[in-house]
């Protein structure tokens, strides 16, 4: 009787400290295509938000000499690096000297990375290691940032084109993460939220990641808004959140990526997913959604699309991402200090 009472106030604090210590969710959140964005280091300041920045995007392959731009550094093959790289190049080390890891995401919205044969896969997955990988004494080709080594790089596949092909990009990326053991190199990636996504599906399957950010918008049919107010999406279909079908449909005894932790992937502001649908969350519609979900399988935390709409969503003080920092550690809204 005592401990049955003991048990019912507990649940009534909501959820205890120890539980979140043990989950240590994390949040994601892309740099480097906001207009309005701050530098890369600002993000990673003590208080800021984010524990992972992938940086947005490698966009472009095959491609004689333009790849994609990161904030204001193209990314090119030229072997001269720009004064904008070098800024990059020091704030990615920053960032890792404050825990932060930086990952390169491929691909993107308006991205076209695709494959015609084994050959031009590897020669990518090669070229992207010596780019941003371990400094190799035999790579002579473009470091665009530098000596800074990457923890990692992310898909953002939104084009069905080659889908069938990248997964043999992924075993490319993790057979490279395998020859050097000084750190550990992640591979994550962005999928839609519909259960399965044409693009990056077969990817997920046959290709092993570490890290799943799932984009909860831009498709109204599995939207995280369908999880707090049910909202009716304009073409009249319905609308659920699909975090359970995805983690059952990840799991399954053949996929690669049944390890993989879930981010459930959100927008930073009201105009930062680009259409007419409203996905934007408040920050107390973020916490009765992750206060919940923190619990589910697979759970490690919350992605934001992005950096720069962050900082044009605040509230008490505090940018978008130092909300949801603030609900995923101690389950309430800023500005609640930790
Ligand atoms: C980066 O490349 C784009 C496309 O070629 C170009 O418009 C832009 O001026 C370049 N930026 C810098 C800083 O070199
Ligand atoms: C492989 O594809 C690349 C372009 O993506 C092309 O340049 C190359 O010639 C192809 N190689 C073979 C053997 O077909
Ligand atoms: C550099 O040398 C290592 C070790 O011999 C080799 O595995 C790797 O393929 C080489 N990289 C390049 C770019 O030649």
């Amino acid at each position: 009787m005592l401990s049955r009472l003991s048990l019912v106030s507990l649940s009534l604090l909501g959820f205890s400290a120890s539980a979140v210590a043990q989950l240590a969710p994390e949040l994601v959140v892309y740099w480097g295509q906001s207009p309005s964005e701050r530098p890369l280091a600002d993000y990673c300041k003590p208080g800021a938000g984010p524990d992972i920045i992938p940086l947005a995007f490698f966009s472009s392959y095959p491609s004689t000499d333009w790849f994609g731009n990161v904030d204001s550094c193209n990314l090119t093959t030229s072997t001269t690096q720009s004064s904008e790289c070098k800024t990059v190049e020091e704030d990615i080390k920053y960032c890792q000297s404050q825990g932060k890891k930086i990952m390169l995401s491929i691909g993107g919205g308006g991205g076209s990375v695709q494959f015609d044969n084994m050959t031009s896969i590897q020669d990518l997955a090669n070229q992207l290691w010596g780019m941003f990988g371990p400094v190799q004494a035999n790579y002579t080709g473009p470091r665009p940032f530098g000596t800074a080594v990457l923890d990692g790089f992310d898909m953002d596949i939104e084009n069905p084109d080659s889908a069938f092909s990248y997964a043999f990009f992924v075993q490319e990326m993790n057979q490279l993460f395998e020859t050097d053991h000084s750190k550990k190199y992640y591979m994550t990636g962005a999928p839609q939220c519909i259960v399965p996504d044409a693009n990056m599906g077969d990817m997920m399957f046959n290709g092993k990641f570490d890290l799943l950010y799932i984009q909860f918008y831009n498709t109204p049919q599995c939207s995280a808004r369908g999880a707090i107010s049910g909202y009716n999406p304009k073409d009249g279909s319905l609308q659920y959140f699909s975090y359970d079908a995805f983690q059952e449909f990840i799991t399954v005894s053949f996929s690669q990526s049944k390890g993989a932790k879930l981010y459930i992937g959100l927008p930073a502001s009201p105009d930062a997913a680009d259409n007419d649908e409203n996905y934007f969350l408040t920050p107390d519609e973020a916490a009765k959604l992750i206060n919940e979900y923190r619990y589910h399988p697979g759970f490690g935390g919350i992605m934001l699309w992005d950096a720069g709409s962050s900082d044009q969503a605040v509230t008490n003080g505090c940018t978008y991402s130092q909300e949801i920092q603030s609900i995923l550690k101690t389950g309430r809204v800023c500005p609640k200090k930790y």
